[in-house]
């Protein structure tokens, strides 16, 4: 427990009899009190009567003007008169309820629930006239809030300095965490006491291509776990950050209290806002199980339903792509031997050829037959346009123009190809951090893939961003991404970004944005490594605002296989792999690896053929953060369901309950697990396939070896 000083006892004793403003879930089991203490806002949140969040300051920091060159702009005393974090009176209180259901274009259910009771404080600073409003949403899975900004006379523009939201834990407790950065989240996942953060801090990153840490801080979503008798796991993260920076939280490691910081932009500000306006929402998911935490849907819930008119061209894909072979150095994105290009100058066609060029018209045609003659729907094709040559690591800002092909791709003659036999190419545009001159060409870009039949785009920002001084994830950035799904929207194009930011829920607010990367995805494997336990964690932490393009599907995992010699392998035996495909929400679901990969392992790759990517049902069956996770979906407007279960560096078992299959049912199940001899290290591609009829009374045991995994496919017998 914390040490509470006897001053501070004293002073939360002469509060006693301050008015507190209650609001409880719609099942009660949550309480959520604000109240002013010296006119500074407070909120505790109480679950089940227990204390799950202390008194926790709530406010923002400002600068005093909108038009200064704020990096030289050190906060004086007397400036403290322009934040909104003290002298508050509260003026309205209003309270609302919502209790609805709605469907998401793609999901892991046909329906989500959105259930909450509601507070809106509104609160005025007499010193300066200004109001703003707090408002809290209680949902039976945790606590949403968020700052508004109502649009009045003496609140028109201002530029925050900071947003200081904090969350006081009352104890220590288990975290899963990645330092904090402005630019990337492509860390491997700590796990510490919150009270052990500071000190593991300085060894918890590797390098990165764009890096701008956050001492002592880390990155959001944070998940939590509260041991002990009664466990609580708790999720610390937010919910539709549009118009605004993503947050980090800062950790004070003695007091178990994380307090919101946002991305500086290029001057050091944190956020220009123009009234009316609201921020994103602070979430704190709370449940005994951690199970309910990765099933909560809080954090969609909490963005706006669509204004799309027409989501009709949105649709869950599977694909293949031209791209493990470049990721692991196999082959290259660009087409020659050059090392200076100029997009509009330089005569490729002239140009010495490198040899390893992968988006070529053969090879381009191979890919396209192997995926169509396995049911796939797209293929990736990275590397087909001018300037690869010089894309990285040069802060170029026209570094591609998204529409000039290489000569040894022939743009048309691909598309006719591959749609002749049902395939879409995928798009994909790597702007090399260039947001900027991405913003210039995106119309034409669009423009191209619409005459070609293009529907689905994969965006990257790899390297620091242009303009220069902008981060990943400041206000100017995060607008561009929605910018870029907007228009994509126009041209009825899906996206996928890459190096992006996280997604906080705005899937369903723009359902054409059906992907994004925003962590250490499988290419790292061939980059440094993942550790066993890294898929344990994500569906914690990166996919509760959305889902990932993790790209598994590796069955070659020893890269000496290529290269001998070469020491690298992906940390997982070959049934985890498939198992991810459940395990992992992916409507834009890759297969990544080779097709003579694949060809090699034909019975096993027939479970990726056949897993579905998008859900009527989801049962999270059993899961812990780091250690495993056991998941059933039940396949979009079918019958049939699927099951993956996987497991990190530690061997274990599960026995699958199948109550959750249709009474008096019969159904076939189809069962990938990892062969008696299987070890991720010694013997990745050792696995075992069987049939067995099942029914809704079947149990079945799995036994998963280190990093191993099993999947099932369930199809009812007519
Ligand atoms: C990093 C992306 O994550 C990867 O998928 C892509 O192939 C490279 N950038 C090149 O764009
Ligand atoms: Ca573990």
């Amino acid at each position: 427990m914390k040490k509470i000083t006897v001053g501070a006892m004293l002073l939360s004793m002469m509060f006693v009899g301050v008015k507190a403003q209650s609001l409880k879930s719609p099942d009660g089991k949550f309480e959520m009190n604000f109240q002013l203490k010296n006119g500074v806002p407070y909120y505790n949140l109480t679950y089940n009567g227990g204390v799950v969040v202390e008194d926790s300051k709530l406010g923002l920091r400002l600068f005093k003007d909108t038009a200064i060159k704020f990096a030289s702009e050190i906060a004086k005393p007397e400036d403290a008169k322009f934040d909104l974090n003290n002298g508050f009176a509260k003026v309205d209180e209003k309270r609302d309820s919502k209790n609805e259901t709605w469907q998401p274009v793609l999901g892991e259910k046909k329906n989500y629930i959105n259930n909450y009771n509601e507070l809106a404080v509104t609160l005025n600073q007499a010193s300066t006239d200004r109001s703003i409003v707090v408002k809290f949403r209680l949902f039976n899975d945790g606590l949403g809030f968020r700052y508004e900004f109502p649009q009045q006379k003496n609140l028109n523009y201002f530029v925050i300095r900071e947003e200081d939201s904090e969350i006081d834990f009352p104890t220590d407790m288990k975290a899963w965490w990645l330092v904090a950065d402005y630019d990337s989240q492509e860390y491997q996942y700590q796990e510490t006491k919150v009270s052990e953060i500071p000190a593991k801090w300085d060894q918890a990153f590797d390098a990165n291509a764009s890096q701008s840490l956050v001492k002592n801080a880390v990155q959001s979503p944070l998940m939590l776990k509260r041991e002990g008798k009664e466990p609580l796991y708790i999720n610390v993260a937010e919910a539709a950050v549009l118009d605004y920076p993503a947050s980090h939280l800062e950790v004070d490691a003695q007091n178990f209290r994380f307090k919101t910081h946002l991305t500086a932009d290029r001057q050091g500000a944190k956020g220009y806002i123009q009234t009316p306006s609201t921020t994103p929402w602070r979430t704190i998911i709370v449940a005994p199980k951690a199970e309910q935490v990765m099933d909560s849907k809080m954090i969609f819930n909490l963005n706006e339903p669509t204004k799309y008119t027409d989501t009709s061209y949105i649709h869950p894909t599977k694909y293949m792509g031209v791209w493990w072979e470049m990721i692991i150095g196999k082959s290259q994105w660009a087409y020659s031997t050059a090392e200076n290009v100029h997009i509009d100058k330089t005569d490729f066609s002239k140009l010495t050829p490198n040899g390893k060029h992968a988006a070529n018209n053969t090879k381009v045609k191979e890919y396209i037959d192997f995926a169509a003659e396995n049911g796939f729907q797209g293929l990736l094709i990275e590397g087909w346009n001018i300037g690869w040559e010089d894309w990285f690591g040069h802060s170029k800002d026209f570094v591609f123009d998204f529409i000039t092909p290489y000569p040894d791709f022939d743009i048309k003659m691909l598309n006719d190809y591959a749609h002749s036999k049902g395939i879409k190419l995928i798009m994909h545009h790597e702007t090399s951090g260039s947001a900027a001159n991405y913003e210039r060409w995106s119309d034409k870009a669009f423009q191209l893939m619409n005459k070609y039949g293009y529907d689905a785009v994969k965006t990257g920002y790899v390297g620091d961003i242009i303009p220069r001084g902008e981060h990943h994830y400041s206000q100017w950035t995060i607008n561009h991404y929605y910018r870029i799904a907007e228009k994509a929207n126009e041209y009825k194009i899906m996206v996928n970004s890459h190096e992006s930011v996280r997604p906080t829920g705005e899937s369903r607010t723009y359902p054409n944005y059906i992907s994004a990367e925003a962590a250490r995805g499988t290419e790292y494997e061939a980059f440094g490594g993942n550790k066993p336990d890294h898929q344990t964690v994500l569906p914690f932490t990166r996919w509760m605002g959305g889902s990932m393009d993790y790209t598994p599907g590796i069955f070659q995992t020893k890269l000496d296989y290529y290269f001998p010699g070469d020491k690298r392998f992906v940390k997982t035996t070959l049934a985890k792999q498939l198992a991810l495909y459940v395990t992992m929400y992916m409507p834009l679901q890759m297969a990544a690896d080779l097709p003579e990969n694949y060809k090699k392992h034909m019975d096993a790759f027939q479970f990726i053929k056949d897993v579905a990517a998008d859900w009527d049902d989801t049962k999270i069956l059993s899961a812990e953060p780091g250690d495993y996770v056991i998941t059933a979906r039940k396949a979009k407007g079918t019958e049939n369901w699927f099951v993956g279960g996987i497991t990190d560096e530690n061997k274990r078992e599960y026995t699958v309950d199948f109550s959750f299959l249709d009474k008096g049912k019969k159904y076939e199940a189809t069962i990938y697990e990892d062969g008696k001899d299987a070890d991720y290290i010694d013997n990745p591609q050792s696995y075992n396939i069987y049939k067995k009829e099942i029914t809704s009374k079947s149990k079945i045991n799995f036994k998963m070896v280190r990093s191993g995994g099993f999947a099932v496919s369930i199809k009812p017998v007519k």
